[in-house]
């Protein structure tokens, strides 16, 4: 009887909650306003001839390449940052190793190391979500082969110190370190320069959020030359699809249109802060597009109230430590005046108010 490899049957499946997204989608942190017009105008140029041929994506690398201030050969493109987890994940791990992973995180580390065999070591948080920058130093052995992490991380917006996450690097060479940087616009700063003095460090990028393109699905992973050519060996050759390749130039143009975006949610993500303190709601400061905040008994019924006036949250309470949470993403300025309204009106309604009012 066929039977898939044992990693594979032990891994649970991921089930993020697509179906009924109608409304004001902060539920994925997705770019509420979309791609850049740009790129739509180039998607109705599309030629049948275009469609028809297998995707080149070696000219496009070296496009991204010079956005990012390095060499062509020090990236590759990727379906978006789950393939390049995917990819490294299949370049480094034997059956056995160890990858580290914080939690809470993003779900993707963990599900493609376990199917290699690896043995996945979930290092918690630190006190109110900080990096466990000493926790993880300890947890380094010789048979550490993958640390991943989100930077900032997903879902609490909280980010590591550089200088953390280099040690790391610098006492795990034989890991494949890994910063997922999917957020970076949202924040501003990267370790991608870094990538030339350490020769076991990634960082991956992504056009899924601040530019608008998860559905086309894009992103980047970028490491020394000789180990993303190792990636490159594992990947097809077609693994960005030629509508995808097509748009990136034109998205790349459009530099105006993601800082636009990018400062309205900078902005939201300051007010949904401060609206959170005014109600005395616990929550995590954030570097990234949205916000993690503690709900507690309400949690439940503060979805549900905000699902009824068309916006969509997303329950965190599943992920490590993160009982009675829920993550909110922010958009456009328009959005987020919308978003505080119905809030304030929810939580008014579930008797949120007497806190406020203290
Ligand atoms: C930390 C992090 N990395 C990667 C991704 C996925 O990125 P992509 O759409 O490029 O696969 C997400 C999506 O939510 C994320 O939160």
């Amino acid at each position: 009887m066929l039977k898939a490899r044992e990693a594979v049957c032990n891994l649970a499946t991921y089930h993020p909650p697509l179906s009924g997204r109608q409304g004001l989608r902060l539920d994925f942190n997705e770019n509420t306003a979309g791609c850049s017009p740009r790129v739509l105008a180039r998607l109705r140029e599309l030629t049948s001839e275009e469609i028809a041929c297998y995707p080149e994506r070696e000219p496009l690398e070296t496009l991204v390449a010079a956005h990012l201030g390095i060499a062509p050969d020090e990236l590759l493109l990727t379906n978006g940052v789950d393939e390049a987890i995917h990819l490294l994940c299949e370049t480094f791990l034997e059956p056995g190793d160890e990858a580290l992973i914080v939690v809470p995180t993003f779900a993707m580390y963990e599900i493609s190391a376990a199917a290699t065999g690896a043995r996945v070591i979930a290092v918690p948080a630190a006190e109110n979500f900080r990096f466990p920058a000493a926790d993880l130093l300890v947890r380094i052995n010789s048979t550490t082969r993958l640390v991943a992490i989100a930077n900032p991380n997903n879902p609490t917006g909280i980010v590591a110190n550089p200088e953390d996450m280099l040690e790391i690097a610098r006492r795990a060479p034989q890991a494949a370190v890994l910063v997922d940087e999917a957020y970076f616009d949202f924040y501003g700063k990267t370790l991608i320069g870094h990538t030339r003095e350490l020769p076991n460090l990634f960082v991956a990028r992504t056009f899924s959020k601040a530019y608008g393109m998860a559905g086309l699905r894009v992103g980047v992973l970028a490491g020394p030359p000789p180990h993303i050519s190792l990636a490159r060996r594992v990947a097809s050759p077609y693994n960005v699809n030629g509508v995808a390749l097509a748009c990136l130039p034109a998205a790349l143009t459009d530099d105006d249109y993601v800082g636009r975006y990018v400062s309205q949610v900078r902005q939201g993500r300051e007010e949904l802060q401060q609206e959170f303190r005014r109600w005395e709601l616990p929550f995590w400061p954030s570097h990234a597009n949205f916000v993690l905040a503690q709900f507690g008994a309400m949690k439940n019924t503060f979805i549900h109230s905000m699902r009824q006036r068309g916006i969509l949250v997303r329950d965190r309470s599943r992920d490590y430590g993160c009982e009675g949470c829920v993550r909110i993403s922010l958009g456009t300025t328009e959005q987020t005046d919308r978003l505080l309204r119905a809030m304030r009106e929810v939580l008014a309604e579930i008797g949120a108010k007497e806190a406020a009012a203290k």
